[in-house]
């Protein structure tokens, strides 16, 4: 991995900071996205590896352009998109806005297609790679989850397509379908008891990392992991 460019979305908090502490330390280059520029540039700063940050709102066509040209820019090549950004409000299906829906959507899954979209002909150039984080809401629904859920599961769909896609070009597409883990996504909701039995970020950044290193003539299906008790379960 010594040495290849990674693109990390929502770098600055929970999976994408932990990812990027992952792939730093095995030497990979990176380019940290996400709107709170503060965020990027502690997580950035305190990296052991070359780092560029760059302000971006991944509902944007325009960003992510910017963001691709930024990385090329600096670095001359992309190797690896890590396609995290996300957010989680779940609300019932009568009080889920039209802006709520298209808000998810976006920020989840337009996101997700427009980076991998801009970033798609110097993947094709190193070989590359693309990881989604998706979500275990790609398998399931749960109350609540009408946005989520239909976004995650509308990630699982792109990443079959675009594994397809790039399989003639060598770029492999992998994707990652988390349950709880303990990030600052939780943080509006009334979770206090669950934060401290779900996985660590950590964890997760350490799996991306793996499954990346992973032989290139080995494909992986979509990877589901959960906690081994779920972290609502009642004692
Ligand atoms: N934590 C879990 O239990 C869990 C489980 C399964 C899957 N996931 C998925 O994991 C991913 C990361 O979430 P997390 O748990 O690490 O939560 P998090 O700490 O809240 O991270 C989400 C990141 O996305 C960025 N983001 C949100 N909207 C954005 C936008 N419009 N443009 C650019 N960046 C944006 C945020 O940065 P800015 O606000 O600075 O832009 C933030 O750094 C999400 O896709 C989530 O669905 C999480």
């Amino acid at each position: 991995m010594k040495g290849l460019i990674a693109i990390v979305t929502g770098a600055g908090s929970g999976i994408g900071e932990a990812v990027c502490r992952s792939l730093a330390d095995s030497g990979v280059k990176l380019i940290l996205a996400g709107r709170r520029i503060d965020k990027l540039t502690e997580v950035a700063s305190s990296l052991v590896t070359q780092t560029v940050t760059v302000g971006c709102d991944v509902r944007e066509p325009q960003d992510v352009e910017h963001l691709v040209q930024e990385s090329v820019n600096q670095f001359g090549q992309i190797d690896i998109v890590v396609n995290n950004a996300g957010i989680f409000r779940p609300t019932p299906i009568d009080e889920t806005d039209v802006s709520d829906w298209d808000n998810v959507m976006s920020t989840n899954l337009r996101s997700a297609f427009l980076l991998s979209r801009a970033a798609w002909p110097f993947l094709k150039k190193s070989q590359g790679q693309i990881i989604n984080i998706s979500s275990i809401a790609a398998t399931r629904g749960f109350s609540g989850g009408a946005a989520y859920c239909a976004s995650k599961f509308g990630m699982n769909g792109l990443s079959a397509v675009l594994a397809i896609e790039g399989k003639p070009h060598g770029i492999r597409v992998l994707t990652l379908c988390p349950a709880q883990i303990d990030t600052p996504i939780w943080q509006s909701m009334d979770v206090e008891d669950a934060l401290s039995k779900m996985m660590r970020p950590e964890q997760i950044g350490e799996l991306v990392r793996t499954m990346l290193a992973v032989p290139r003539n080995i494909d992986l299906e979509p990877i589901v992991v959960t906690n081994f008790i779920s972290p609502f379960e009642v004692n």
